[in-house]
């Protein structure tokens, strides 16, 4: 299959806050292209996620997510392959990448982050990494992420040293986040899963984020899969199974979108879109054929009864 490279879109660049990267208000996540079966329950295979890999390059979006623990390495390894192939990041991509603990010991110290950014650049291949994130804190207490010689300082020091350009946090609980933002050391904040038709629990985030002139980055809009795919074939939500009541809210919300015509993945998408405060949503793939299949999803008109349909079923 040859990659689409004739793409036309809403794919406006923004400024990410104070970093002034230019990036697309729609960015790639590469985690089911580190072939992680466990957190998606599908294998990807090397050839499958190097044409995906390929075709993202080849294609409209420039800003592309991945994390040192995704496959423990393997979406930066194979990220890393394509972007040589191209002779270096091609100019006017925005890669961001994560530093995490060491998925076998549980570490996450200052010592380990130094480690996790180091592989980084081996793996992808670059002198210099332009966004790092703190990865999921929630494995350890803010003091011990914000301690003297902890993993803060640490990513702060690699930053200083020239190994990364910006710095950001990526997490889950918005409690947590919300104080990492606070210290006003980050310039984007990746929260995840908790911004869609079904969750809301980042609302708030968002307001945070602006007033501390932090880039808000919502990743997940379709809650991992299950409001792109639809809960009869992908009945989970974050990475586990979804609970009834939320499969019942998720067939209901199928359902309106179906009365307007609309795919229930246009409505998921678009509800992250539509948002000002955000500057990117995130979306994972790892099949080719979902580059072009979002160019269409993110025009779709969405009637204003529908989102009132939905924001009922929300509700209800
Ligand atoms: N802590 C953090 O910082 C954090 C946490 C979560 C996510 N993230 C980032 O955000 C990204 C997005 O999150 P996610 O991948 O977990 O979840 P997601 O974007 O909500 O959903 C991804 C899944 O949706 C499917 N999909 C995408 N477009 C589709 C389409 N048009 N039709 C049918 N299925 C479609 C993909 O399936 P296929 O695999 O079949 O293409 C993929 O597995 C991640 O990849 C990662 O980069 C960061």
């Amino acid at each position: 299959m040859t990659a689409p490279t004739d793409f036309s879109g809403p794919f406006v660049l923004r400024t990410l806050g104070t970093t002034g990267l230019q990036v697309t208000s729609l960015s790639i996540g590469c985690a089911p292209l580190g072939n992680m079966p466990e957190t998606f329950t599908y294998e990807v295979g090397e050839e499958q996620a190097l044409e995906t890999i390929r075709a993202i390059f080849a294609g409209p979006i420039n800003f592309l997510d991945t994390a040192a623990s995704y496959g423990d390495g393997e979406s930066e390894r194979r990220l890393g392959l394509v972007i040589r192939e191209l002779g270096g990041l091609p100019p006017g991509f925005v890669l961001a990448t994560k530093a995490d603990r060491d998925l076998q010991t549980g570490e996450f110290t200052g010592t380990q982050m130094c480690r996790s950014v180091e592989r980084s650049l081996r793996l992808l291949g670059l002198d210099r990494l332009p966004l790092v994130y703190l990865h999921d804190p929630e494995h350890i207490s803010f003091a011990e992420a914000m301690q003297p010689g902890g993993p803060v300082e640490a990513l702060m020091q690699c930053q200083k040293e020239g190994l990364i350009a910006h710095l950001g946090v990526a997490g889950g609980p918005i409690d947590l986040m919300t104080q990492f933002v606070e210290t006003d050391l980050f310039e984007a904040a990746i929260s995840h899963n908790r911004y869609t038709l079904l969750n809301r629990e980042a609302e708030p985030f968002w307001d945070v984020c602006q007033r501390h002139n932090v880039a808000a980055v919502n990743a997940a809009p379709y809650g991992s899969g299950m409001l792109a795919k639809g809960p009869g074939a992908y009945p989970r939500y974050m990475y586990g199974e979804a609970p009834e009541a939320m499969l019942r809210q998720a067939r209901q919300m199928e359902a309106a979108c179906a009365r307007y015509d609309v795919p229930l993945a246009a409505a998921a998408l678009q509800f992250s879109l539509r948002d000002p405060r955000i500057v990117s949503t995130v979306i994972g793939i790892s099949r080719v054929e979902r580059l072009a299949a979002t160019v269409a999803l993110a025009p779709q008109q969405i009637p204003e009864e529908l989102w009132q349909e939905l924001e009922t079923i929300f509700q209800s």
